[in-house]
């Protein structure tokens, strides 16, 4: 999107997030631990305001982006840079153990949203109800999940670095390698991205923007339809906070472009819709929320120009409910425009998952999302 759609392109899919560590207990999968040294260059955007000192700073931003005067609104973008840094993102790649006959040597390279880490793939929950990467796995297919740059065991970097455009190099980077065989045991027959709300914007750039590197894309909770997009609502309903001041015991060192949600039910509005989720998972996803940057936050909408020669197959899914992207109701809101934009894509699908918010792998029925996925992964011949 052009930087003047900002304002309404503005998503940030924070709020809540699973932590690391997860367990492999699994007798049906393998999996790995890997630290990937990489150096990417990227046209990283600025941050148009003066850095945070305070929380009445941010409360400040709040009313700047959110203003009905673009000028205003697209202020909180500075003029670009080229950057080139080197970084070490943290990441897990785990297989079956036996691969189904039939099965091709399919990898589904996973990228979390905002305020969570890798573990929104595989949290320390009821794995059945709530691993994406158990259900990938139990299904023959290997998933390579990762923390994104300045989240998790990934490299730390500043909260005013941090942005879409540095993790699309990353995923890029990442994408090129996997296909080439390195770190999953030799070279796959296909690499699918998938990706969650931010998540989603990375994927999806990093698939329309190198012809030819990925095979398929799955975005989940995600929406193109900028009628129903909810994003200033959103930044309201999360109300962002200083992390390191909210939270110095687990927060102190990260710079103040760190900001997450003020409260559980800041969190909870945005994320999770009533009555389909547990109040406990939404306590564990609120105890292990990661924050995000602020340069993360302001470019989280801008993905690439459409219309799309994307070829592969295109799964969008979002939550029937999700406040961020459909304004709390996907009915009918997704298709229009995603299946022009995607018109080479084949073939193109989009589902309003019933029963679900924004938080799609949090909510009770998340097992039923895993399967439509994985369904469309297996008939689309991925
Ligand atoms: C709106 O933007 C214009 C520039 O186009 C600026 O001159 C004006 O002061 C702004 N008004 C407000 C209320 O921000
Ligand atoms: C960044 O590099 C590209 C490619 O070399 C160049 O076209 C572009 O003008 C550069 N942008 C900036 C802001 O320096
Ligand atoms: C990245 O690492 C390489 C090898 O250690 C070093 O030569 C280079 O200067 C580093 N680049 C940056 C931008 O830090
Ligand atoms: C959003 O979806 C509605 C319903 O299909 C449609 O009328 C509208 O044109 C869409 N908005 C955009 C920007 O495509």
């Amino acid at each position: 999107m052009v930087p003047s759609l900002l304002a309404a392109s503005l998503l940030f899919l924070a709020g809540v997030g699973p932590a690391l560590g997860t367990p492999v207990s699994s007798t049906t999968k393998t999996c790995t631990d890997l630290e990937i040294p990489l150096t990417v260059t990227s046209t990283n955007i600025g941050f148009g305001l003066p850095k945070f000192t305070t929380d009445f700073d941010v409360a400040n931003f709040i009313d700047t982006v959110s203003s009905r005067n673009t000028t205003t609104s697209d202020s909180v973008v500075a003029a670009p840079n080229n950057v080139t840094a080197n970084y070490t993102i943290s990441a897990t790649f785990c297989k079956p153990k036996v691969l189904p006959a039939g099965r091709k040597n399919t990898v589904l390279l996973a990228t979390h949203g905002l305020a969570f880490d890798r573990s929104y793939w595989d949290p320390a929950l009821d794995k059945v109800k709530y691993s994406f990467v158990d259900a990938a796995v139990g299904r023959g297919y290997s998933v390579f999940y990762y923390d994104r740059l300045g989240v998790g065991k990934s490299s730390p970097v500043s909260g005013y670095v941090a942005q879409l455009f540095n993790q699309v190099a990353i995923l890029t980077e990442i994408t090129k390698r996997v296909k080439a065989g390195k770190y999953v045991g030799g070279k796959p027959d296909k690499v699918v991205l998938i990706g969650h709300s931010f998540g989603s914007t990375i994927s999806l750039n990093t698939a329309v923007d190198n012809a030819g590197l990925a095979d398929g894309l799955v975005l989940t909770g995600f929406s193109f339809n900028s009628t129903f997009l909810n994003a200033i609502g959103f930044v309201e309903a999360v109300a962002p906070r200083i992390a390191a001041a909210k939270q110095p015991s687990k927060w102190a060192g990260l710079d103040t472009g760190y900001l997450t949600s003020a409260d559980i039910y800041s969190s909870v509005t945005s994320f999770f819709k009533a009555p389909d989720y547990s109040q406990a998972v939404a306590k564990y996803a609120d105890a292990t929320r990661t924050p995000f940057a602020i340069t993360e936050l302001i470019t989280t909408g801008l993905i690439s120009r459409p219309p799309y020669a994307f070829a592969g197959p295109v799964l969008l899914i979002t939550g029937q409910y999700d406040f961020i992207f459909c304004t709390s109701d996907c009915d009918g809101a997704l298709e229009t425009p995603a299946a022009q934009i995607f018109g080479k894509a084949t073939p193109f699908k989009a589902v309003s998952y019933p029963g679900a918010g924004h938080g799609l792998n949090l909510h009770l029925n998340a097992a039923g999302s895993f399967k439509q996925i994985l369904d469309f992964v297996v008939l689309s011949g991925l």
